[in-house]
C-alpha cells in the first residue's frame, strides 16, 4: 500500500491532506522522516503521523493465556487451536504474533495487524521473551553462566545469543531470549544437562501476561501495549 493511502486509511484526513501532510515532513516510517507519498508500506513497517502511531481501522489485537495442550496454529488436525477459544466473529481473520508449544503455557499475542507482528517475530528485531521455566534437576551456577553466554543446540551450528536468566528457586528460572528458534527453550536447557519440566511465557516486549487472566481466557491489549512494539 502507498504511504498517502495507508495515512488516509489509517487517520481521518483525506489522501489529498495526507500527502501534504507527508511532504510537511510530519509522516516518519520506521523512525526516518519519510516525504515522499507513493513510498510503499510493507509487512513490518512502522508509521507514525507527528509521533502517533497509525494502524489501518478495523485491526484487532488480543493476548491470551494459552491453556495446556492447545496449539498456536490457525488449524490442526490433532489439537484445539488457542482460536476455537475465542467466539467465532472475533477468530477471523487472526493470526498469532509468535507461537508456543502445545505444551507451554502462557502469554500469546493474536493480531489481525501482519506489519505489527512482523516486528514482534521478524529475526531482525530481537523482541526479548521471558518464560518461567521448571526443571526436573537444580540448577547448577555454571550452567546459569553458560546460558547467559550462549550455548550450541543439537543439530544447530550457531550458538544462541546472550540470555539473561534469574534464578527463583532450586528448580526454578526466568529465562529471557530475543530469539524463536525451534523448541528454543527445552533445547537451551538440555544443552545445559537439564531438562524442561514446565514452560509458561509471562512477557514479550514490554507486553506483560495480565495477571487477571485465567487459563484461556483473553482480553484486547490497550493503546499502550500496542504502540510498544516499535
Ligand atoms: N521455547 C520452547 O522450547 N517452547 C516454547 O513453546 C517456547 C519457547
Amino acid at each position: 500500500m502507498r504511504l498517502d493511502q495507508f495515512i488516509a486509511t489509517s487517520t481521518e484526513l483525506s489522501r489529498k491532506d495526507a500527502k501534504r501532510t507527508i511532504s510537511g515532513g510530519r509522516v516518519h516510517v520506521d523512525g526516518e522522516p519519510c516525504k515522499s507519498a507513493n513510498t510503499k508500506i510493507q509487512a513490518g513497517n512502522r508509521v507514525t503521523l507527528d509521533g502517533e502511531v497509525c494502524t489501518l481501522p478495523g485491526e484487532r489485537y488480543l493476548m491470551m493465556n494459552k491453556p495446556m495442550g492447545v496449539v498456536s496454529a490457525t488449524r490442526d488436525s490433532d489439537h484445539p487451536t488457542a482460536l476455537d477459544l475465542l467466539p467465532p466473529a472475533m477468530a477471523r481473520n487472526l493470526h498469532f504474533a509468535g507461537r508456543l508449544d502445545a505444551d507451554t503455557t502462557g502469554l500469546i499475542l493474536l493480531t489481525t495487524d501482519g506489519q505489527w507482528s512482523h516486528r514482534i517475530t521478524s529475526p531482525r528485531v530481537n523482541c526479548p521473551k521471558t518464560y518461567r521455566v521448571t526443571l526436573s534437576d537444580p540448577m547448577a551456577e555454571p550452567a546459569v553462566r553458560e546460558l547467559e553466554r550462549g550455548v550450541l543446540l543439537r543439530n544447530d551450528p550457531t550458538p544462541t545469543k546472550p540470555a539473561q536468566v534469574r534464578v527463583l528457586g532450586d528448580r526454578l528460572i526466568e529465562l529471557t531470549i530475543s530469539e524463536g528458534r525451534y523448541h528454543q527453550v527445552k533445547r537451551m536447557l538440555a544443552a545445559v544437562g537439564n531438562h524442561v519440566e514446565a514452560l509458561h511465557r509471562q512477557r514479550i516486549g514490554k507486553i506483560i501476561l495480565d495477571s487477571t487472566l485465567e487459563t484461556g481466557d483473553y482480553r484486547e491489549l490497550t493503546r499502550d501495549e500496542i504502540e510498544s512494539v516499535t
